[in-house]
């Protein structure tokens, strides 16, 4: 497969076309950034981590049926994806209240929903995301109620499935964020999961200690993220366990590199 020209820059991905019209290249960069890229910085490694953990995830719900975008990862860095119609719509999963619903409506950080909310935000960064209904969705068009309800139903599925795994490895799903994309499958359109499924994109909580796992870190300025992220990718058990990187001094990076598995 060739890689062509970019077809798009992300706050933490680039696209690029390739020979193949129906597919793409993902590629994961280092940047980090928060509250819609008025905080940045760059995080070396964190790239391979999300392509490696998104890979896991992404394997883990197409094989029980879950359709989406990954069709192979190809390095350490990239991903072979099928390019889909992107529906510009961020879902938020929430179980636990964190983030910007405790500040937004007032609720205490850590309370257990009593059942999963999903919320819907524009994907817009001019606008900084803003949260919308789905009667907004609806209004403007940006999907259909049909096209809703089949994306609710799967969401369901992601987060039960997401629960029990992080739960089997001691880690709380405490809330993260999807994407979908529309693929032309025979002479119809289909709805499958785009984007990325990482400690950038969901709350992580170590379920002794709530050690916070993920992307908060970089946001709350705690540090520690590689050493985070690394830590989830050997719960995953895609680390080996007997790593004798330390993965916490940077400067071992090029080692930390060679012990992710092929
Ligand atoms: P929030 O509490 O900031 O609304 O974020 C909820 C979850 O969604 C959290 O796991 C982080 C994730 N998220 C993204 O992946 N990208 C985004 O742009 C935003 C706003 C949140
Ligand atoms: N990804 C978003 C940003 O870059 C928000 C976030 O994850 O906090 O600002």
């Amino acid at each position: 497969m060739k890689k062509g020209k970019k077809l798009y820059e992300g706050k933490a991905k680039i696209i690029y076309s390739t020979n193949n019209k129906s597919l793409a290249i993902q590629y994961f960069k280092d940047d980090a950034t928060a509250f819609n890229n008025q905080k940045k910085s760059k995080i070396d490694g964190k790239g391979i981590l999300n392509n490696r953990i998104s890979e896991h995830i992404l394997e883990n719900l197409n094989q029980i049926g879950i359709k989406t975008h990954l069709v192979k990862r190809l390095n350490m860095r990239e991903q072979v994806i099928k390019l889909a119609e992107i529906i510009p719509i961020e879902f938020i999963v929430r179980n636990i209240a964190s983030g910007s619903i405790t500040k937004r409506l007032g609720i205490e950080d850590g309370t257990v929903l009593k059942n999963p909310l999903i919320e819907y935000c524009l994907k817009n960064d001019e606008l900084g995301d803003p949260l919308i209904a789905e009667e907004h969705i609806l209004t403007f068009g940006w999907a259909t109620k049909k096209e809703i309800e089949k994306i609710k139903k799967i969401i369901l599925r992601i987060n039960d499935f997401m629960i029990g795994m992080f739960r089997g490895i001691g880690i709380k799903l405490v809330d993260f964020k999807l994407e979908f994309g529309r693929i032309k499958s025979s002479n119809k359109k289909d709805i499958i999961l785009a984007d990325e499924i990482s400690p950038d994109t969901c709350r992580l909580w170590d379920a002794l200690t709530e050690k916070k796992l993920d992307k908060d870190r970089f946001r709350k300025s705690l540090g520690g993220l590689i050493p985070a992220y690394t830590e989830v990718a050997k719960r995953l058990g895609i680390l080996h366990e007997q790593s004798n990187v330390n993965s916490s001094n940077v400067t071992n990076l090029s080692a930390f590199k060679k012990k992710i598995k092929k």
